[in-house]
């Protein structure tokens, strides 16, 4: 029988919410899965056909373990979207390199050594601004600061950080989460933010919709995915990419390219959708 080993981290290792939903399209698909976590050394990579990572949310905390499981992963067996690209995309300094060409919330980096004058540049430049970690995921280590010696500074994680201008219409509009498989738009899901937050994460009291997909965000996600996808020379089987309403249009805020929660406990669909990626990756579509 193919397998294919979902990966996951200890915290949860059974699974992202609604695991459920992927195992069991897996299975009709006549797919053997299963959630093992990346880093149990007692799991043999190589002998699965296809490596998908799922719900590996400690990636951040330990990106260079991460990075070498990865690429040997890679070395033994197919890697869905590939180590280089988790390298990459582990990186948010990625929304500066092709804001040239992708729509992106804008974007600058910040680092210790010259910390104080970026943010003051920041802040002069847009008033409000976030900062959070390059690396980082779960709305961890945002902040929102209005002023250099704004006391939000003190619970600065360590850095580097990029800096943006609070996008206000996350407190109305909230972000939507484009979902594209082999390089088209499969579905949405929409996001809303706890009265006070501004980090639309469960855990923050936010919550998710599963919505029709709207033609001007799977325009730009796709064409987000597919720029990078060119550049990187990269083959991008899966992505989700979270977009924010700017100025009037729908910009990339971020490209999960490593590990999207795929919301499976609001939209199970896209358990089946993943499948029929996965499935057509192993020649049986
Ligand atoms: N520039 C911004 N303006 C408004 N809200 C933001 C901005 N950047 C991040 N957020 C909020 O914080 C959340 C976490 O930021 P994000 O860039 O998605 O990082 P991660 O999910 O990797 O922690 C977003 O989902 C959004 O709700
Ligand atoms: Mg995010």
């Amino acid at each position: 029988m193919t397998s294919v080993l979902l990966a996951t981290f200890d915290l949860m290792p059974d699974g992202e919410p609604g695991a459920a939903a992927l195992t069991a399209a897996l299975d009709a698909r006549g797919i053997d899965s299963r959630w093992v976590c990346w880093d149990d050394p007692a799991v043999d990579w190589a002998g699965a056909d296809l490596v998908a990572i799922r719900s590996t949310w400690d990636y951040h905390r330990r990106l260079p373990a991460f990075l070498d499981w990865a690429r040997a992963v890679e070395a033994s067996t197919t890697l869905l979207n590939g180590a280089g690209v988790v390298a990459w995309n582990a990186d948010k300094a990625y929304l500066a390199e092709i804001a040239d060409v992708v729509p992106v919330v804008p974007t600058a980096l910040l680092d210790d050594a010259d910390l104080a004058a970026g943010l003051a540049a920041a802040l002069d430049r847009w008033g409000s601004v976030v900062v959070k970690p390059r690396t980082g995921a779960g709305g961890i280590g945002v902040v929102v600061v209005e002023r250099l010696d704004d006391p939000r500074l003190e619970g600065l994680v360590a850095g580097p950080w990029i800096a943006q201008p609070l996008v206000d219409s996350i407190r109305t509009t909230g972000e939507s989460s484009v979902y594209v498989f082999d390089g088209v738009a499969a579905s949405q899901v929409d996001k809303t933010v706890a009265a006070g937050e501004i980090r639309a994460h469960e855990l923050h009291g936010g919550s998710n919709t599963a919505a029709a997909l709207d033609p001007e965000r799977s325009a730009v996600a796709t064409a987000a995915v597919r720029t990078v996808a060119e550049r990187r020379g990269a083959d991008l089987a899966y992505a989700r990419v979270d977009l924010l309403r700017w100025q009037d249009s729908w910009v990339v805020s971020e490209l999960e390219l490593i590990e999207p929660g795929l919301y499976l406990d609001v939209d199970p669909a896209n358990g089946e959708r993943f499948a029929a990626l996965v499935a057509g990756r192993l020649g049986r579509s």
